[in-house]
């Protein structure tokens, strides 16, 4: 064969290959709840990017924290990943508990304004002067003295709050955030927590020991190679236990039965049955089921919070910029590509949802006021639908939109506002 025909061939069998191995059409309409949401949108939404609440949906997720979380545990409500006063109500009242876990200082105070009969662990040992700020801005009958739990990590933080106290001429209850196994700092040897409990011991007047703070969320986020679940969750327990058996044998008067002994999250809570040492366990994130947690120990949670977005405009093919040669190539193999919309705002932490195949495009670039979607022709979407998101996590995102929009029975039925970021 001469060379140029062996060329050709080749050339004729490259193109062959890759029009055989172009992608798939991956668009689909809505289904049936994303086209009621659209329409309920339609007719009462904000015209705007809006984040939605299923009430339905939120109710499933509480029954099973409920269901899981038993006496003698409590549940403790994760504030920072569901930062709306009425939404924490909202679970605090549906889930019986008056306890929460906060980890900002202006969100603290509004805590304390909104649940005066709230208990509130401190989720990170915060600076000296950030819990200054949390009394200088303290409002209503709510009593720090007995119902704020500071979380703290080194006797150096710990002689700080000391001061604090004594300047304050008040007593601070003491949580003492412990390492075990997730290395984000916290006391990780008996050495450390006894010069810590001594110290508390030697202050009754101002510091008062109210339990102990142990996260584990590495369990299921650690590759196996790091051992299996069962010997890590083993680790984690068995150094709590430790820590527990140190404060009763040398601190046998700071022991009490009431004491904090808090632990979990999303993503363990559930492993969290088969022990019996805690009795305090946080959960916050699991009621709205971002995208990061579709993890196995919440599969029987249901996704409740989305994004939901009006599109502006529908362009047809995609068309870069200067490109629109290689732009119809594109588009020509790619099935996916032969629909642009844009929509209104965008580049948020989040997946999109529905209708299906909806896809970012990373060649046009991003964009925070219109962004660039792009789908096959089978969804349907037009101007003024929306589009739909599904947030990859929740404490960040949920404070980008204002008010969240409470969803029941398909309906929009209130407007709840997300906590301020103002000093308190
Ligand atoms: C100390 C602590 N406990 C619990 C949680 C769990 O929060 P969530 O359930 O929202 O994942 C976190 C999350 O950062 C945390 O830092």
């Amino acid at each position: 064969m001469k060379r140029r025909n062996f060329l050709l061939g080749a050339a004729a069998l490259g193109a062959g290959a890759a029009w055989w191995a172009r992608p798939g059409a991956e668009g689909a309409p809505y289904d049936d709840y994303f086209r009621a949401l659209n329409q309920e949108l339609k007719r009462n939404g904000n015209w705007r990017p809006s984040l939605v609440i299923d009430l339905d949906r939120l109710d499933h997720n509480i029954a099973q924290v409920v269901k899981s979380v038993r006496a003698p545990k409590h549940y403790r409500v994760v504030e920072k990943s569901l930062p709306s006063a009425k939404l924490l109500d909202y679970i605090m009242r549906k889930a019986g508990t008056k306890r929460l876990m906060s980890f900002h200082q202006p969100f603290a105070n509004d805590d304390a304004l909104l649940f005066p009969d709230a208990d509130i662990l401190i989720g990170k040992p915060l600076p000296v002067r950030s819990a200054g700020l949390f009394y200088q801005n303290l409002k209503g009958s709510f009593d720090p003295s007995r119902q704020m739990q500071w979380l703290l990590d080194t006797p150096e933080r710990l002689q700080q709050y000391l001061e604090l106290a004594q300047g304050l001429g008040t007593k601070l209850r003491i949580n003492i955030e412990i390492d075990v196994g997730l290395h984000r700092g916290g006391v990780d040897s008996d050495q450390t927590l006894a010069q810590m409990l001594k110290l508390i011991e030697a202050h009754p007047q101002q510091l008062e020991f109210a339990g102990f703070m142990g996260y584990d969320p590495h369990v299921t986020a650690l590759p196996r190679l790091a051992g299996t679940r069962e010997e890590l969750f083993g680790k984690v327990m068995q150094t709590y236990q430790q820590r527990v058996d140190l404060l009763r044998s040398q601190f046998p008067k700071l022991w009490r039965e009431d004491l904090t002994l808090n632990t979990a999250g999303s993503p363990t809570y559930r492993l969290h049955e088969q022990e019996s040492l805690s009795n305090d366990i946080s959960v916050g994130t699991a009621m709205l089921k971002p995208t990061h947690y579709d993890i196995d120990t919440l599969a029987e949670h249901v996704p409740a919070a989305f994004i939901a977005t009006p599109v502006l405009k529908a362009e047809g093919p995609l068309r870069l910029p200067g490109l629109d040669g290689l732009s119809r190539m594109m588009n020509g193999w790619d099935p996916n590509l032969r629909e642009t919309f844009f929509i209104y705002g965008g580049n948020w932490m989040a997946e999109y949802e529905s209708p299906r195949g909806l896809r970012r495009n990373e060649l046009y670039g991003h964009s925070s006021n219109q962004e660039n979607v792009t789908a096959s022709i089978d969804t349907g979407l037009k101007v003024d639908d929306h589009v739909f998101l599904r947030p990859v996590q929740v404490e960040g995102v949920l404070l980008e939109f204002g008010d969240l929009i409470a969803l029941r029975g398909g309906r929009i039925v209130d407007r709840w506002p997300v906590l301020s970021q103002a000093a308190g």
